[in-house]
């Protein structure tokens, strides 16, 4: 049993995917979430500002004394896993493998496809991931640099032109790929799940990188024998680089909880 904390960070609000399937799957868990909000999107930046960023976010996670960080980011997943994982002495969690396991086992005609930001894309670490588990996987991946902006400013509602407009044009080759399984490589999309589903149709399973990670976090600190192991619901506190209102409004909203009592910013570059 490990009554720490659970450190969980993205550049923005997109974490809240996984933070919500994790806070479903271990109640009882005390979590901590940082979004970047002040620098966010951090998918349109270069390989080492994504691994200068994510070193600042863990830096200020670990100032909690957690025993678990999550990287509830495809971006600083896909682009820095590795140089975390060798830096810290805990666990640190991506949420590449995690997808990649859940588009092996969805895809039945070997056609799988992945949209994520620039960096995510860039990186190759999905088709990577995917190789390994089932070789010959055909993969169309296209990056979609206008979605988290979309997603940031609260635009993903079903009816909402420019989201839908947006959508369509990324995803039309994916779906005249032929895919049957659809990656949302950036854990931002799935609040653009209603839009990219109505696009894509019901035959194509929509992966949601965050949702994935979580489930993977929950297997993992049971095996390690890491849960909190309390009978009463854990703590969630959240922090923010930049203006707590936007944040808590639209993470009330997506939580379904009123949580601006519990934002708080902070000044990351101290860290
Ligand atoms: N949620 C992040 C991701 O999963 C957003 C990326 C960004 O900040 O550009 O990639």
């Amino acid at each position: 049993m490990d009554p720490r904390p659970i450190g969980v960070f993205d550049s923005g609000l997109g974490g809240l995917t996984a933070v919500r399937e994790l806070a479903r799957l271990m109640p009882e868990e005390d979590l901590v979430y940082f979004g970047d909000t002040g620098r966010v999107p951090y998918g349109g930046r270069s390989r080492d500002t994504i691994i200068r960023y994510a070193r600042q976010d863990v830096a200020f996670l670990r100032s909690f004394d957690p025993k678990a960080i999550v990287i509830a980011c495809g971006t600083v997943s896909a682009t820095a896993l590795d140089v975390l994982q060798r830096e810290n002495s805990i666990p640190v969690f991506g949420v590449v493998e995690p997808a990649a396991h859940a588009a092996a086992r969805a895809t039945g005609n070997g056609r799988v496809g992945l949209i994520g930001t620039k960096a995510s894309i860039r990186s190759g670490a999905y088709e990577r991931a995917i190789e390994a588990l089932r070789p010959g996987t055909e993969v169309t991946a296209k990056a979609c640099p206008l979605l988290v902006p979309l997603v940031e400013n609260g635009r993903f509602r079903p009816g909402d032109p420019v989201a839908e407009q947006v959508v369509g044009e990324y995803l039309a080759p994916v779906r005249e790929a032929g895919v049957d399984a659809l990656i949302l490589g950036c854990t931002h999309y799935p609040l653009l799940r209603d839009i990219v589903g109505a696009y894509m149709g019901p035959s194509v399973s929509l992966i949601d990188v965050g949702a994935q990670c979580a489930h993977w976090v929950a297997e993992q600190l049971d095996r390690g024998s890491l849960r909190a192991g309390r009978p009463d619901a854990g703590r969630r506190r959240y922090f923010v680089s930049d203006s707590t209102e936007d944040f808590a409004a639209l993470a009330s909203i997506f939580l379904g909880e009123d949580v601006s009592a519990e934002v708080e910013r902070i000044d990351i570059t101290q860290y």
